[in-house]
């Protein structure tokens, strides 16, 4: 009898064990056959970081992009609006390996930016800055001067709101735009929301929140494009045109402002609840979508006449990749969301091969990134900021498949 009892409960977990493996394909369905092995990946770059780390010290400087001919990158000092993506990057490898050493390491790359935080705005990219390193680091650790950094450095990107206009001034010495509001400053208000839920001003919310709506009712055109630039009277607060500045022209559709704008608007509804923030985020995702060509990586900009003798933007993709799965959480259908998390699936599938994966080419996780075309600079190279966002989407699609099991094994 014992015996039988015995044949039977192993026949049981087997038969649990195979519903089990039906159960996670279906759920994970929205995954191609062909994606890649998230952890393979994760660790594959983690060393690569580690190997780039033996070459680099934070007194030479930080990580920007990697010129043609050249294998190793090219370091900025801490007021480049790029220094935070490298600790970033160390930040990302230390979530993903728990190696105390790259913790070590990120923490000595990310300490030389405070001085960010306690100098005068020059331009909104305080929020790239600080909250790429100091916000991670804090996410990461809960260290309370990294905290105290991060409040510093609100109050301080704050400076720079315009009460006249209800947004953000984001370069001021960028005079020819008047005040004027751009749309990658959607990504700096992550820091102000932060800040505000965590000991800030409450101000810091209103702050944002106001510079959100500003830059969804002037910058988002009808076709569910975004300008790069918007150009303000600072007294009035009227709003003069929308312009280009990294862009193909000022109606053209610049790939990685498009990005910016899927991720802000996402983090802009997810901190606020404004239905009208996810109503942009969805338009202004799916007319990135639409507009992508068959190979799913963007051109730098998606209106330059000479498509497709042009650069590819890698950049644009991770950052993309990364808001789509951030809106991915808030979309009530679920068939939509489904199709955001697999959109941004291919993307970093893509990225994860050749010739978007840089492997053994050189110090960079990623090639095919482009800066600022119009300014002959940073063409078709590898930039800080896209590793920085792929390691990101690596992260999330990790953390979203783990859940999918978890969630699978309760149920
Ligand atoms: N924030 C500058 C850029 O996207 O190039």
């Amino acid at each position: 009898m014992a015996s039988i009892c015995l044949i039977i409960k192993k026949n049981m977990n087997r038969l649990f064990l195979l519903l089990f493996a039906v159960a996670l394909t279906n759920c994970t369905d929205h995954k191609e056959d062909n994606s890649v092995d998230i952890e393979k990946i994760l660790s594959q770059n983690v060393e690569k970081t580690k190997e780039t780390l033996k070459e680099l010290t934070p007194d030479q400087g930080f990580a920007r992009n990697i010129p043609n001919g050249q294998t190793n990158w090219e370091l900025v000092g801490v007021k480049d609006w790029c220094s935070g993506f490298w600790p970033g990057v160390i930040w990302y490898a230390y979530e993903a390996s728990g190696d105390e050493q790259l913790r070590l390491q990120a923490e000595k790359f990310t300490e030389p930016l405070k001085t960010i935080a306690y100098s005068a705005a020059e331009n909104h990219d305080i929020g790239f800055m600080l909250y790429t390193s100091y916000g991670n680091g804090y996410r990461l650790t809960k260290n309370e001067e990294y905290k105290n950094v991060l409040l510093a450095a609100a109050d301080t990107l704050a400076t720079l709101y315009n009460p006249n206009v209800g947004s953000i001034l984001s370069w001021p010495s960028q005079t020819q735009f008047r005040h004027n509001t751009i749309i990658d400053n959607m990504m700096n208000l992550e820091l102000l929301f932060w800040a505000a839920k965590n000991g800030g001003k409450q101000d810091l919310y209103n702050v944002a929140e106001s510079h959100a709506l500003v830059t969804m009712k002037n910058l988002v055109r009808k076709d569910s494009a975004i300008y790069h630039v918007g150009s303000f009277d600072e007294t009035t607060g009227d709003f003069l045109k929308g312009q280009t500045h990294q862009g193909y022209a000022d109606e053209s559709m610049w790939a990685r402002g498009q990005a910016w704008g899927i991720y802000g608007f996402s983090v802009a509804y997810r901190e606020t609840y404004r239905k009208e923030f996810l109503d942009t985020a969805i338009k202004v995702s799916e007319h990135y979508l639409n507009r992508l060509p068959e190979d799913g990586i963007p051109y730098w900009d998606f209106d330059d006449v000479d498509i497709p003798n042009v650069p590819k933007d890698a950049s644009a993709a991770a950052i993309a990749a990364c808001g789509l799965l951030e809106l991915s959480k808030f979309v009530k259908n679920e068939e939509q969301s489904k199709k955001y998390v697999s959109a941004a699936r291919r993307m970093i599938n893509l990225l994860s091969e050749a010739p978007f994966y840089s492997g053994d080419t050189n110090q960079a996780l990623l090639l095919h990134s482009t800066g600022h075309l119009p300014h002959k600079s940073e063409i078709d190279v590898p930039i800080i900021y896209a590793d920085y966002y792929y390691m990101e989407a690596l992260l999330r699609l990790q953390k979203m498949d783990e859940d999918n099991s978890t969630e699978l094994a309760k149920s």
